[in-house]
């Protein structure tokens, strides 16, 4: 386990995925001022969201001759210091702690470069005890909490673009300014469907499309949670990030009871 992570500003990356090269790169990372970051922690729909927003500068590229298309809109960066975050516009992906750790666990299991858990048992502890690669999604909540309220800054939560994705994407169109007409929304919407991403998912996302795509719905966690555990997450939840801005967009009592 130890092998596969390392620790950088107090918190764990696995090594394969991570380069610690990277990090010390980003130190010195200048944002453009039409740059948008996708902030979102394992397992948020980072995959599903970043579909969408590649989509829509995609057409707003074509609408704007001369603008800049050799851009790789899918740059990665595993982190990112905020102090400078006024810059640029982020939308920051939010998903309910329950259906997100499911998701992480079964991700663990099917990835050889992450520590692997024998059982769900054990990677319930080490998620609540801030044992993870990339760090307490907890922490992660607080942290945001004291940006977002920012102006460039727009939250998004796993559940509202399920729940309806065409209000979704045109929300998020808007806030970074790219006009839609009704055809490019349906288009935009049907091409960020589960099915048609699955479907696509060796293409874009090779042997990993499987373990990327598993179920992509809401209430996962109930096949894993017991009543202990449960009892735990709520508790946490409750005392760390429910009163919170970030806490209450998430609608805990909706998806995770
Ligand atoms: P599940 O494991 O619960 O199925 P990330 O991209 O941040 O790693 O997040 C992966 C999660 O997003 C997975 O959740 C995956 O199925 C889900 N996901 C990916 N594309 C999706 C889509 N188009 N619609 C809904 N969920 C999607």
């Amino acid at each position: 386990r130890d092998e596969l992570l390392f620790s950088y500003k107090g918190i764990l990356y696995p090594a394969a995925v991570c380069n610690p090269e990277v990090f010390k790169a980003l130190e010195s990372f200048e944002a453009r001022s039409d740059d948008v970051i996708l902030a979102g922690y394992p397992k948020s729909g980072t995959n599903w969201l970043s579909q969408i927003i590649t989509d829509l500068i995609t057409i707003s590229q074509k609408k704007t001759p001369g603008r800049e298309s050799s851009v790789n809109a899918e740059e990665e960066f595993p982190y990112l210091e905020i102090g400078d975050a006024e810059k640029y516009e982020i939308l920051l992906l939010i998903r309910n702690p329950k259906d997100l750790a499911t998701s992480f666990y079964h991700f663990s299991n099917g990835l050889a470069t992450l520590p692997s858990y024998e059982t769900w048992d054990d990677f319930f502890t080490d998620f609540m005890t801030k044992k993870m690669a990339w760090g307490c999604y907890f922490e992660y909540l607080s942290e945001w909490n004291k940006y977002a309220d920012q102006e460039n800054i727009m939250t998004i939560t796993y559940e509202e673009v399920k729940e309806n994705p065409a209000l979704a994407v045109k929300n998020i169109a808007m806030f970074f300014g790219i006009p839609l007409t009704e055809e490019e929304l349906q288009l935009v919407v049907e091409r960020s469907s589960f099915q048609s991403m699955k479907k696509n998912s060796e293409k874009t996302h090779g042997v990993f499309g499987n373990i990327l795509f598993r179920k992509g719905c809401v209430s996962d966690w109930k096949n894993l949670f017991s009543e202990d555990q449960n009892e735990k997450m709520d508790k946490a939840f409750e005392e760390r990030v429910a009163g919170t801005k970030l806490g209450k967009k998430l609608k805990y009592d909706l998806y995770c009871k």
